[in-house]
């Protein structure tokens, strides 16, 4: 298994595009499948902040994470660096690379001199505990309750 930039791997955009947008679709306002495809695709011509992480094995795509400027518009104000769109296909869940893909983006995240790392969730606050993240806050995205979390990954 490898976790790579989605740079080294394009033609795995489309598949990307739709979990991600099956996932999490009805979290962001105006957020069409066509957009969630047109972002990536962006993060796949470059190798810094914004972009995306894919796991694979023999070149299957199993995962992704990204490190995004802003995640969801309404908290922009809290951070400008945020770990985002942590994806595993359901096949591959459960064998620990959920939290490899966590540590790759933190690491990765220390490499783009980022001081504090945000993420919310709106239902892995004991995952993300795990991992040395420190639950922060409360806020409600589009009638979700979501948790704010931060890590220093330096
Ligand atoms: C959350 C997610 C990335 C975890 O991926 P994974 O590869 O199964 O994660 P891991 O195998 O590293 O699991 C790490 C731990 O989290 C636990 N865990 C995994 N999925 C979980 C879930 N859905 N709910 C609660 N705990 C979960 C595992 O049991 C494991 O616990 P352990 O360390 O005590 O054994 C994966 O379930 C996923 O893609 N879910 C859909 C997208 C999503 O919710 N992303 C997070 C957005 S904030």
């Amino acid at each position: 298994m490898d976790i790579r930039p989605l740079a080294d791997h394009p033609g795995h955009v489309p598949v990307l595009a739709r979990w991600h947008h099956a996932q999490w679709g009805h979290l962001y306002e105006d957020w069409t499948l066509e957009v969630a495809e047109a972002e990536l695709r962006d993060h796949a011509t470059r190798r810094d902040m914004p972009t995306t992480l894919v796991a694979l094995e023999d070149d299957e795509l199993l995962g992704s994470v990204s490190l995004v400027e802003e995640d969801a518009p309404e908290l922009r104000n809290h951070g400008d660096a945020w770990l985002a769109s942590l994806y595993v296909r359901p096949e591959a869940r459960g064998r620990g690379l959920g939290a490899l893909l966590v540590r790759a983006v933190v690491a990765f995240a220390a490499d783009q001199r980022v001081e504090r790392l945000w993420l919310f969730t709106p239902e892995h606050e004991s995952f993300y505990a795990r991992l040395g993240w420190r639950a922060r806050e409360s806020a409600t995205l589009r009638g979700t309750p979501v948790r704010l979390m931060d890590i220093r990954p330096a």
